[in-house]
């Protein structure tokens, strides 16, 4: 087990081994989870700060209850109604929330590089919960982490990330996940949303939905990203469910124990229909909690704790 680090900024600078340590310390974590008493002693003392500013259900309320299973203090940042909206900065925002004697801050943000830009300058630990287009690192981890607990493994399986894929954060960190464990991946989704240059990632990239879902393990649904896209990328949503929307149809061509993915928020009806959402073959919703398992061991390493103390 390999852990030197006092921040999380993004799964492209990390070594297998530390992604393998993230894993296997969440899984110590999971076992915590179902005990009558889930909580543990590893943060207390500490002060996380949830510094969201961008909306969010899962990524903040799991950081949230993640801290608190370790007995952390933890404080959520409400953008709309902090100092922001009256001109401060986010420097000046983070180094405030410092000076009160934060350990974690935890940053979703608009803009690509917030995190990095906080870690230059903060002492504290800095998790990224989600910058731009960029990355999203603990959404990567808790898909692998699900991924490597459903079929036993990553290396060598066919996963098939589908959606909009250039304005995808999560995309970019289950790429390098995946890449780095040695799974195939291949990319669908319109031209538009799947440029050709993802290859130099190391992906397929394949427009045809038929051939990219044939004999995928794995298929990863992602919602279009409206709120990053500055000019139509489609002809619409209609025009999108019949040509990538997996439906009950385009499920009869996959594989019959295919696991079916989603980071939430879905859009029923559109990347995906509420059968195939609600079936059998959907682990979305283990994927939101094990998202409790993998943030717990995320605030539990970048705080310095012995990454072999939690074990299954
Ligand atoms: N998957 C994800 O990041 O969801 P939220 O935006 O609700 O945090």
């Amino acid at each position: 087990m390999t852990w030197n680090r006092r921040h999380l900024l993004d799964i492209e600078s990390l070594s297998t081994e530390e992604l393998l340590t993230v894993l296997d310390t969440a899984r110590g974590f999971k076992a915590v989870g179902n005990r009558a008493i889930k909580t543990v002693p590893a943060l207390r003392g500490k002060t996380v700060i949830n510094l969201f500013v961008e909306p969010s259900t899962r990524t903040r309320i799991s950081f949230e209850l993640a801290a608190q299973r370790l007995t952390a203090d933890v404080i959520n940042f409400n953008a709309d109604t902090s100092s922001l909206k009256k001109g401060e900065t986010l420097r000046d925002t983070a180094r405030n929330l410092e000076a009160m004697n934060a350990d974690i801050i935890i940053i979703r943000h608009s803009a690509a590089g917030a995190p990095h830009f906080l870690a230059r300058f903060l002492q504290c630990s800095v998790v990224n919960a989600g910058d731009g287009a960029h990355e999203h690192p603990t959404q990567a981890l808790l898909d692998v982490f699900t991924i490597r607990e459903k079929k036993g493994r990553v290396e060598g399986l066919k996963v098939t990330v589908m959606g909009d894929i250039l304005f995808s954060r999560v995309a970019r960190s289950n790429i390098w996940a995946l890449r780095k464990l040695g799974a195939q991946v291949t990319l669908c989704g319109p031209p538009t949303l799947v440029p050709r240059w993802f290859e130099q990632m190391g992906c397929r990239v394949c427009w045809d939905v038929t051939e990219a879902l044939r004999d995928a393990d794995v298929v990863n649904l992602l919602r279009i990203q409206h709120e990053r896209q500055r000019q139509s990328m489609f002809p619409g949503v209609g025009e999108y469910r019949s040509q990538f929307g997996l439906d009950r149809a385009r499920m009869e061509g996959l594989k019959p124990d295919v696991l079916i993915m989603h980071p939430g928020p879905i859009n029923r009806g559109v990347e995906i229909d509420a059968d195939t959402a609600d079936g059998d073959r959907s682990v979305i919703l283990e994927q939101v909690t094990n998202g409790l398992a993998v943030r717990m061991a995320v605030l539990y390493l970048v705080t310095g704790n012995d990454p072999g103390f939690v074990r299954n």
